[in-house]
């Protein structure tokens, strides 16, 4: 660590236990912290089964947080495009306050494409056993493109947005998803009544 005349510069910083435990945090809570990461194309119906997931489970008296890939663009994410490059540092990003809220006591539930297997699994790997869910939204390339609530189907579909997953941008579908629904199949009440059975179960 060196000082300089406008403060503290720490080029590599030893990590700090705290004396406190993520058990301890979440005692208070009477919850047990995890993340639940859904993945799936844009416009899977990932946001919709986060945001209904998440009032589901504040209305049982848990402490959540949605971390929306959307969102995130805007502000954290706010330097990064759709570059397989940028995509993963987006994923690596999430990742990193996810565990940071999961160490807070909170249950977490991601939303983003995180289209690669890999990224996943990283991120995954930074969780304990047990506190990581995997939700794969498996709605097709097909009914995505078909709802296009966004527009950007059409558009990536005439050329005007490059890089787009599932058209010039890979999806690798995850192989060992904890739980997978496909909205176009299931009508949207009982897909969320699945997921936080699977939720409240697991
Ligand atoms: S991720 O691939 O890095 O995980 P993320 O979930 O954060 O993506 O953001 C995806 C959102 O960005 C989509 O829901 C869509 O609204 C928007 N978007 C803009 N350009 C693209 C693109 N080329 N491919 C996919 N989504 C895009």
């Amino acid at each position: 660590m060196n000082v300089t005349m406008s403060g503290w510069v720490m080029s590599k910083a030893t990590p700090y236990a705290l004396a406190l435990s993520a058990r301890a945090r979440a005692s208070i809570k009477h919850q047990r912290p995890r993340c639940i990461w859904l993945t799936g194309l844009s416009g899977s119906g990932k946001s919709t089964l986060a945001n209904a997931l998440e009032v589901e489970l504040n209305a049982r008296g848990l402490h959540t947080y949605v971390l929306d890939g959307d969102n995130l663009r805007g502000g954290l994410c706010r330097d990064l495009g759709m570059s397989a490059e940028d995509r993963r540092e987006n994923v690596r990003r999430i990742a990193e306050v996810a565990r940071l809220m999961v160490d807070a006591g909170l249950v977490v539930i991601v939303s983003a494409i995180s289209p690669f297997r890999a990224d996943r699994e990283a991120a995954r790997q930074m969780f304990a056993p047990g506190e990581f869910s995997t939700v794969y939204v498996s709605t097709s390339f097909d009914a995505c493109a078909r709802r296009d609530p966004k527009g950007l189907y059409q558009a990536a579909l005439e050329g005007r947005i490059r890089n787009f997953t599932g058209l010039d941008s890979p999806y690798e579908p995850p192989l060992d998803a904890d739980w997978e629904v496909d909205t176009e199949a299931t009508a949207l009440p009982l897909a969320i009544h699945e997921l936080l059975g699977f939720i409240l179960s697991n």
